[in-house]
Formats: C-alpha cells, sequence, structure tokens
C-alpha cells in the first residue's frame, strides 16, 4: 500500500508538502497541489486517519459514550449527533456502556490517548476527576442528559422534574384518583427529578405514601413486574406515571394481563417521547423530550469547543411537551 513517502517522491516534493494538501493546511501553489493530488491518485494513496490526526492532533473523529444501546431514546439521541457530526466532516464513535463503571473508564482511557478529538458524555456514573485526563489530553467534552453539574462542562438536559410533575397532574385532570410512579434507577438524576415531580403533585394529599412508587430499572421488563407488584399492594391505583417510556409499555403489558381497561380503569403516562409509543394498543401518552434537539446542540456546542471558539461552560435545560393520547382519554369518570 503506498505511503505518504511513496507520494512525495512520485510528485518531487516534501512529505511536508503532501501532509499541508491532504489536511487543506498551509498556502500551496495550485501547480505543486495538482502534482500532489496526482500522484496520490495514481499511487492509489489512503491517509491513514490516525497516522494523521497523530501528526497535526487531529482526528476528525467524536466519540458519544452512551448509557444503553438497547433503549431506542439513546439511538434516537446518536442519530442527531451523527448528523450534525457528518456535516462538519467528523466521524462518530458509538460507545455503549450498559451503565457499568468498569465500561466507562475503559472507554475513558482508551479515548484519552488517542482516536477522538471530543466526547458527549451522556453517563451519570462519570465523577469530575475522571474527566481530568480527558481534558488533560486536550479532549473536549460535552454532557448531555444525565449531566454531571460541574463547572466546567457544558451539559444540555431537560426539564425532568417539571415534566414528572406535567405527567401526574394530566392524570389528576383527567379524573384519577389513585396514581402511582413507577420510577427509573434513583441513583440517575433523570429519574430522581421525574419522582420529585410526582411527589410536588400527590405528596401531601391525604391519600398517599411511599408504597404508592414502585423503583425500577428503565427497561420494559421493569415495567411489566413494578406494575404487576402496584396492582398487588394497591389494586385501586386508576392512574401510573412511569418514568420512562419503556417502563410505560411493560406496565401497558401488565394491565391488558391483569384485565384493566386502558384508560378508564387505569391511565398510563411514560416519559420520552421514543417513536415507539406512538405504537402501543392504544398509543401511549408520554413527556415527549426534545431528544433530536438534543443532540444536535450537543454535537454544535463541542464543534465550537473543539476548533477553540470561545468556549463559555452552561448548563441548558430544555422543556419538554406532554403528548396526549389513548392512554389518558378518559371516557368515563370512575
Ligand atoms: O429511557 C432512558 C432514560 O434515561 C431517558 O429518560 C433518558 O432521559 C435517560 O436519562
Amino acid at each position: 500500500m503506498a505511503t505518504i513517502r511513496d507520494v512525495a517522491k512520485q510528485a518531487g516534493v516534501s512529505i511536508a508538502t503532501v501532509s499541508r494538501v491532504i489536511n487543506n493546511k498551509g498556502k500551496i501553489k495550485q501547480e505543486t497541489e495538482t502534482t500532489v493530488r496526482e500522484a496520490i491518485k495514481k499511487l492509489n494513496y489512503i491517509p491513514n486517519k490516525v497516522a494523521q490526526g497523530l501528526s497535526n492532533q487531529r482526528s476528525n473523529a467524536v466519540a458519544f459514550i452512551l448509557p444503553s444501546i438497547s433503549n431506542p431514546f439513546f439511538p434516537e439521541m446518536a442519530r442527531a449527533v451523527e448528523d450534525v457530526a457528518q456535516q462538519h466532516g467528523y466521524h462518530v464513535f458509538i460507545c455503549n456502556t450498559d451503565d457499568k463503571r468498569e465500561k466507562v473508564l475503559n472507554y475513558l482511557d482508551n479515548l484519552a490517548t488517542h482516536y477522538v478529538d471530543g466526547i458527549i458524555l451522556n453517563s451519570h456514573i462519570i465523577k469530575e476527576a475522571d474527566l481530568e485526563k480527558l481534558r488533560n489530553n486536550n479532549i473536549s467534552i460535552v454532557m448531555m442528559d444525565r449531566v454531571l453539574e460541574h463547572e466546567e462542562t457544558t451539559a444540555f438536559a431537560v426539564k425532568n422534574r417539571a415534566g414528572g410533575r406535567k405527567a401526574t397532574e394530566h392524570l389528576l385532570d383527567v379524573g384519577c384518583k389513585r396514581v402511582a410512579h413507577i420510577s427509573g434507577v434513583t441513583d440517575i438524576p433523570t429519574a430522581q427529578d421525574r419522582m420529585w415531580g410526582y411527589l410536588d403533585v400527590v405528596g401531601t394529599l391525604p391519600w398517599y405514601d411511599t408504597s404508592y412508587i414502585s423503583r425500577s430499572d428503565f427497561t420494559v421488563e421493569g415495567g411489566y413486574q413494578a406494575a404487576k407488584e402496584l396492582f398487588m399492594r394497591h389494586p385501586e391505583v386508576d392512574g401510573i406515571f412511569a418514568g420512562n417510556d419503556l417502563m410505560a409499555i411493560g406496565a401497558l403489558r401488565a394491565a391488558h394481563e391483569w384485565g384493566k381497561a386502558i384508560p378508564n380503569e387505569l391511565a398510563i403516562v411514560g416519559f420520552d417521547g421514543i417513536d415507539m409509543s406512538a405504537l402501543t394498543t392504544p398509543p401511549m401518552t408520554t413527556v415527549q423530550q426534545p431528544i433530536y434537539e438534543l443532540g444536535e446542540l450537543a454535537m454544535k456546542e463541542l464543534l465550537g469547543h473543539m476548533n477553540d471558539e470561545a468556549y463559555e461552560a452552561k448548563t441548558v435545560n430544555l422543556d419538554v411537551e406532554l403528548i396526549i393520547r389513548e392512554t389518558t382519554m378518559r371516557t368515563q369518570q370512575n
């Protein structure tokens, strides 16, 4: 396979000149550039992106570290990151961590020493000290969704607590008398904030106690099991706010198995607004996150940071929207 040295020899120029042509850097006579490009074509030379990155400290690649590739929320977010990255000539490495700290640290160690110019981080198990190594290697960082509150790192998230309130208020507004909550993993800030939003609405009502909260894990199976627990513990429950759409889908399955009429005997609201939430039977009411916009904003911010534009760390919390579908369109008040 031809090397940069072969190209330089073929074109009768120095290796540095070939490198400048490949990287579009520095002033080069048009005649020289043409000669070099002809040599590249003749020899079918393919620049080694990694070597190229190492030589001029740029790889034109970024990484998106995310909690779970099997939850549709994150691939929908990755779509936006990749669209913006590719529009600006960047490749994206998708790094699935399964929310395991050792996997996150392994990715950070590998990414810190090569291959990427920037990282978008979506992980609640990161600590500020973990990011120091990245900063020391001049790697730009933007956090998204599950964010670490830190003055040095820009973060994009949504108003989770307000979204939890919207979901719970909606269930009471449609006539539910006893509203329960299925929470995500409660050491995840997004899950915690949604649960606080639920408690803001029902926490002081006379009937409420903590047994109306069933803790789960953001999965369909987890939501299914949590809903069955609630049905046994509180058969009077006629409304459920689930902390994400996958758990709401699991709760819907449990409700069908228990013969509960949706929404008149049991109304359900999810959170995220993944495409699948519109495809359930009946279609799911949910709190829609601006998933694509989050990914778009995070990648655009990272581009600015990587290209040394004036960089001012900030935290941006976007609004969420209640999308009302049939799992809460009750036709009769019990
Ligand atoms: O569905 C997965 C959840 O984890 C989403 O709600 C997202 O906000 C992330 O925190």
